[in-house]
């Protein structure tokens, strides 16, 4: 490469959209660091729906503009591929699996996992669900009096969120493991989070702090997964079954003929993209029931009404304002709150050509709080998803061809946790309404409660 071509690469490409320059970024390095949900926030407010950011070589571009997002991740999804930062960091941990990978390989293992999350297959797995939430109610809230107890809702959603994919995905108990893959996957995604906003990459090798954390919480994530696939292997053994494994996720990936790396990576993936994700949707959408009294009991009525178990599937039609609850919920607080993509060739957004290389920003955290789209964005009402029609510009579960393989899941496993967590608690803010604080929202891989969610939780039935 000659120097002219490559003082060139140093420079920010300039394609006519406005934004911060290389000094504003200077001076909000901190910022960007320790709250990008703000700093997004502002510069979108400020240059509106696109913003170009001053890095040096192919532009980077923040798309607010449901029609871009739409062209990015749907229309012209062969053009823009995974390959970032975000998820070159995140497949440090999780390998290629289905979340991180860039290769068209991609398509061969959705399609292979895809049985695992049809429709049948959650109706079967329902009341694993139920009892990983029951398990963990139980254990934390068993004692819970009527003069209530504050409780942090967020660690109880996060073991009920590891059971769920255990037991549902890999029909493994994993509440022996539970502490040590609840640690690991909670350290390994802060991690990947520092590498993906470090500005110096470095090499894996090198001893930073950040790569031998990193090497060792890998370590612990393999052992677990060699122990879920060994257990596997052994029952099957056992039983004197031949080649079929079974009809769960773990099964489908036995049997596939994938080697161990392979089954490895899509374990942690889903360990990863399967817990985290549902965890802190749980407790955002209790605290919001918490401020929202009426929207609670209406949740209560609706369920006193539904005969026998909540199922994982077809809430619009049973439970639909709970469903609504969580639709809303996850408008407010989605928990992926950036996704991105690389254009692997020229391209156009807007109208405005883009060259092969652009990196694109998409933030769902912005694109929900939308004026033009959500009249009173920062409100909670559920009644905006009441007639159960697709919404422009709501995208909690990303969109086109890599939307997210456990949506129904995810969701199913949102309503039967509140079905089970409400029949029998009532849920309040410390300190009543006019003492309270909402948690910050700090965005690791996914949007989590700062500190915990600390809620009063009482008995149904007390005064
Ligand atoms: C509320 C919960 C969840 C949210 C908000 C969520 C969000 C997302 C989003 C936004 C994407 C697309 C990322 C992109 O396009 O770059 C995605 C992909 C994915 N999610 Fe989820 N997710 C959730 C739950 C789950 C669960 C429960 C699982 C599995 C057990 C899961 C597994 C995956 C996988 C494997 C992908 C990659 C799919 C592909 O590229 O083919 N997610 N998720």
């Amino acid at each position: 490469m000659s120097v002219a071509t490559r003082l060139q690469a140093m420079q920010p490409t300039d394609v006519g959209v406005p934004g911060p320059t290389s000094w504003d970024m200077a001076r909000a390095f901190r910022s960007v660091r320790a709250d990008p949900l703000t700093f997004l926030g502002e510069v979108s407010q400020r240059f509106g729906d696109t913003v170009s950011f001053p890095v040096p070589g192919a532009p980077a571009l923040l798309l607010n503009d449901p029609a871009d997002v739409k062209h990015v991740l749907q229309t012209s999804a062969r053009s823009w591929g995974k390959d970032t930062v975000q998820y070159a960091a995140l497949a440090r941990v999780t390998g290629p699996g289905l979340l991180a990978s860039a290769e068209p390989s991609w398509i061969d293992h959705r399609r292979l996992a895809a049985p695992a999350f049809h429709h049948q297959r959650l109706e079967a797995v329902g009341d694993e669900v139920r009892a990983a939430a029951r398990t963990a109610i139980t254990a934390r809230l068993g004692g819970t009096a009527r003069s209530g107890e504050v409780v942090d809702v967020a660690a109880l959603t996060h073991t009920i969120g590891l059971d769920a994919v255990g037991r549902a995905l890999f029909s493994t108990d994993l509440s022996d493991q539970a502490h040590d893959l609840l640690a690991a996957t909670s350290e390994a995604a802060d991690l990947v989070v520092r590498l993906g906003r470090s500005i110096l990459p470095r090499a894996e090798w090198t001893p930073t702090r950040t790569n031998l954390r990193l090497r060792s919480a890998r370590r612990r994530l393999d052992a677990g997964a060699a122990a879920i696939i060994a257990e596997r292997r052994a029952r099957n053994a056992h039983a004197g079954a031949t080649a079929h494994h079974g009809d769960d996720l773990l099964g489908l990936l036995l049997d596939s003929g994938m080697h161990d790396g392979e089954i490895r990576d899509e374990l942690v993936t889903m360990v990863i993209a399967g817990h985290e994700t549902v965890a802190a949707a749980l407790a955002w959408t209790l605290m919001l029931l918490a401020e929202h009294p009426v929207a609670q009991r209406r949740v209560r009525d609706e369920l006193a009404r539904h005969a026998g178990p909540v199922p994982l599937v077809g809430h619009r039609d049973r439970l639909p304002w709970t469903r609504a609850v969580v639709d809303e919920a996850l408008r407010l607080y989605p928990p992926a709150w950036a996704i991105s993509r690389r254009s692997h060739r020229d391209d156009e957004l807007g109208g405005r050509p883009v060259p092969a290389g652009t990196l694109a920003i998409i933030s769902p955290w912005l694109v929900h709080r939308r004026p033009d789209l959500w009249p009173e964005p920062e409100a909670f009402r559920p009644e905006r998803f009441l007639d159960g029609t697709a919404r422009t510009g709501y995208l909690p579960f990303g969109q086109g061809p890599r939307l997210c393989i456990g949506r129904e899941f995810a969701l199913g496993e949102m309503v039967v946790v509140l079905a089970e967590l409400l029949r029998e608690h009532r849920l309040e803010v410390p300190g009543g309404p006019g003492a309270w604080t909402r948690p910050v929202a700090e965005a690791k891989v996914a949007v989590h409660p700062r500190g915990g969610m600390p809620l009063v939780v009482r008995r149904t039935g007390s005064p």
